[in-house]
């Protein structure tokens, strides 16, 4: 069997001292009622943290703006009630000799994939689309960009403030920030809009900078990116590295020390047509093309894609021979999982004591309750 020696590496960057190079992925649970994390929360991150995962991200927690979210119970991360509860919660990750960063977000014009709530104040976006020819909510003004930066700004400053070990920024899936970069929902003639994905990346380079800003050179800072939307899944918003240098390179320059590049299956290659159908992923090409440290992701030890939880699909156990190649590699540094650890928060201990016959796969009804 594949040693698995490669996960359990220690990682550090600046003030980053990471035990293993496995992540928890983001993952939306909507059960902060009213937005404010409370005991149950703590408990369930805690308990990952005990499950010897090396690095917890938070399920997307929003910024201060009015509308921000698309579900009620989605936790936000400003305000001293909420802002409470996510002491608690880091207090408890620590206790248990874990590490975490919030993920922190602004849902733009995406809606609710479960309800029909929607925020009191008009919902906000490059230019009042969802998607290609579908309007929805309206175009930011200067004003409301220039608050928006400052919101991502100040929940960065409050995370280091809490004693968050790091932040990540979400630019992927097609919410606010990757609603900029993308051409199908970036129709702006001023300068957050363009032609090439450079010129697109304003919005993201600034708010990367004034997050930079607001927590000093040493405090690593993550962002996470995708080709790929939930408007679009087969979007691409760099087709070559040119243009993906063109998009990574200056957030980069701007303050992101790691780049978390989001795929649905880690093993597909990026541009096969030039490295092959083995080839390097995403992550692979973003730390090849930057020299920034990068985190993979997507249905590692899992047969399925996270698209099919949605439809309550589970997912079997798969091997881990593929990762640990890449990995030895050093295609690329972290590697986040997700859906696994909805369903087995010992997975990642699991994995370290060779106790292989007790991993249990992913199983939808996880995602109905906070455990
Ligand atoms: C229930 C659920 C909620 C998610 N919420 C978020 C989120 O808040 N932020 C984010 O960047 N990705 C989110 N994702 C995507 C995951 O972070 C991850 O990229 C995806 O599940 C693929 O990893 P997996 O195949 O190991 O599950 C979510 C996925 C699931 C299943």
């Amino acid at each position: 069997m594949t040693s698995t020696d490669i996960l359990f590496q220690p990682f550090k960057l600046k003030t980053l001292d990471l035990p293993n190079r496995i992540v928890m992925a983001p993952m939306t649970r909507v059960m902060a009622p009213d937005g404010i994390p409370g005991p149950a929360n703590a408990a369930y991150y805690r308990k990952r943290a005990e499950g010897g995962v090396g690095l917890i991200l938070s399920e997307g927690t929003v910024v201060d703006r009015p509308a921000s979210r698309n579900e009620k119970d989605i936790p936000v991360f400003h305000g001293d009630a909420a802002l409470k509860g996510w002491a608690e919660v880091i207090n408890k990750v620590h206790a248990a000799g874990g590490k975490m960063a919030p993920q922190i977000w602004h849902t733009g014009s995406t809606k609710s994939m479960q309800n029909a709530w929607v925020p009191d104040a008009p919902v906000e976006s490059p230019s009042g689309l969802l998607a290609p020819d579908t309007p929805r909510g309206v175009a930011m003004s200067d004003e409301d960009i220039a608050d928006t930066i400052a919101a991502f700004a100040s929940a960065a400053k409050s995370a280091k403030d809490l004693g968050f070990d790091t932040v990540e920024i979400h630019g992927a899936h097609g919410y606010l920030i990757d609603e900029f970069f993308w051409s199908g929902t970036n129709l702006r003639d001023d300068r957050y809009g363009g032609k090439t994905i450079a010129e697109r990346s304003t919005f993201a380079r600034e708010v990367v900078a004034a997050t930079r800003a607001a927590v000093g050179p040493d405090f690593p800072i993550i962002l996470r990116l995708s080709q790929w939307k939930q408007q679009d899944l087969t979007a691409r918003l760099a087709p070559t590295p040119d243009e993906m240098t063109s998009w990574l390179a200056p957030l980069v320059e701007a303050g992101a020390d790691i780049l978390h590049c989001s795929q649905r299956r880690f093993w597909e290659p990026e541009f096969p047509e030039l490295d092959g159908e083995n080839g390097l992923n995403f992550a692979g090409w973003a730390k090849k093309l930057t020299g920034a440290a990068t985190i993979s992701v997507g249905s590692v030890g899992l047969s399925s894609d996270f698209f099919t939880a949605f439809g309550g699909q589970g997912s079997k156990q798969a091997e881990l021979d593929q990762l640990i190649n890449r990995m030895e590699k050093g295609e690329f540094d972290l590697i986040a999982i997700g859906r696994v650890l909805l369903t087995d928060p010992d997975w990642v201990a699991k994995i370290r004591d060779n106790r292989m016959a007790e991993l249990k796969g992913f199983d939808p009804a996880s995602l109905g309750e906070l455990v």
